[in-house]
């Protein structure tokens, strides 16, 4: 059995992390911190777990060695404190941005301040599986993915790696967990319910992972609305072709390049409600859903995708890393078909 901590474990992705581990049949969360509710048994955060889990949450300072330490914590904390964690594990996953990218004048670029560390970024793999997958296998140290841009990349990544994508102009409608559990303005009730508020129009720090996925010589761009949603992402994405295509030939391609992928599903359907993606239908899960719809001039096409933040675009993501890591079965503990209705 694999002894896992989870750093930062009453926050959203912790929580989304210790509901995924606790049925992972080869990892045991032996630890989980919170500074807030050190001692407190985790049920009385995540609710989910009353009669699950027996397990407290402890003080960080009281972080003892595991086998491997999930880095669930905000912006900047995990680069500041690499050196203890890995001491404390030879194997680390660090859901944040911290370690991304992997050159620290990128990370200036776009998130406005110097690396803590930087001699850490290039020893990180960007834990994407379905663009990394090879490199994850066995590695010791890992980084999470920005739920937005893991909507980007899947999305296009069977466009752009066939070299028929010209330009995109996407919008990405979110949910309020994507900002985590501390409370501030833009999330208080009477300004968060029912919102409809684009806050990032253009510039999104998480443009810095679509090009590293996708290249920098396409030009993608794209727009982040919060909507009345608690967990997920759908994205929109209006896609100008190189030339002329077929629905047939889009089929083919993204068939083709997502045909062994275990969390791609793509939505093709041609009647019904569900002809293309929703996030609901993903919730909880570690599914990607992806679906398109080609103009009558076959040179544009629209790609509309859905993830759960928590899950393909956060947790579930690092936990099908996790497995790459250990080289267990990619699958392990994320074949959880969500809820519907
Ligand atoms: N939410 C998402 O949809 C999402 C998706 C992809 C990636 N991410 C990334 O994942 C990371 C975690 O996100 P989240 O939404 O789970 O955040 P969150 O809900 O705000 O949780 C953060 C956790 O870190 C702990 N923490 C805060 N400061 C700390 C410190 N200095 N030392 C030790 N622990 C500290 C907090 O608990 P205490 O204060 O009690 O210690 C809490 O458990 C972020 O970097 C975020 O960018 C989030």
């Amino acid at each position: 059995m694999i002894r896992a901590g989870i750093v930062g474990g009453s926050g959203y992705t912790g929580g989304e992390l210790l509901r995924l581990l606790h049925f992972h049949p080869q990892v045991e969360v032996a630890q989980i911190t919170s500074r807030e509710h050190a001692s407190r048994y985790i049920h009385s955060v995540h609710p989910n777990m009353r009669g699950v889990s027996r397990l407290k949450f402890i003080h960080p300072d009281a972080l003892e060695e595991a086998d491997l330490l999930f880095l669930a914590l905000p912006h900047g904390t995990a680069a500041r404190n690499i050196e203890r964690y890995a001491r404390l594990a030879p194997k680390l996953i660090d859901l944040s941005a911290d370690f991304r990218l992997d050159c620290a004048a990128t990370y200036e670029e776009f998130y406005g301040e110097s690396h803590p560390a930087p001699h850490w970024l290039g020893r990180f793999v960007y834990g994407l599986p379905e663009l990394n997958r090879e490199s994850l296998i066995g590695a010791p140290y890992v980084s999470g993915v920005g739920c937005n841009a893991t909507a980007v990349n899947l999305a296009l990544l069977p466009l752009a790696r066939a070299g028929v994508l010209e330009r995109a102009a996407i919008e990405i409608k979110v949910g309020s967990s994507e900002g985590g559990n501390r409370s501030n303005p833009g999330s208080h009730h009477p300004i968060r319910s029912g919102a409809v508020r684009s806050y990032k129009a253009t510039g999104h720090r998480h443009m810095a992972e679509v090009r590293l996925a996708l290249g920098d010589d396409i030009p993608i761009h794209f727009s982040v609305t919060a909507i009345e949603m608690v967990r997920g992402a759908h994205l929109l994405a209006h896609c100008y072709l190189r030339g002329r295509r077929t629905e047939r030939d889009l089929w083919r391609l993204y068939r083709g390049h997502y045909r062994d992928e275990p969390f791609i599903r793509l939505v093709s359907g041609k009647v019904g409600l569900h002809r293309l993606p929703e996030p609901r239908v993903v919730a909880g899960t570690n599914y990607c859903d992806i679906g398109f719809e080609l103009d009558a001039d076959g040179a544009h096409v629209v790609v509309i995708a859905a993830l759960d933040n928590l899950g393909k675009g956060a947790a579930g993501n690092a936990v099908q890393s996790m497995n790459l890591m250990l080289e267990l079965d990619e699958k392990t503990g994320l074949e959880f078909p969500g809820i519907y209705p």
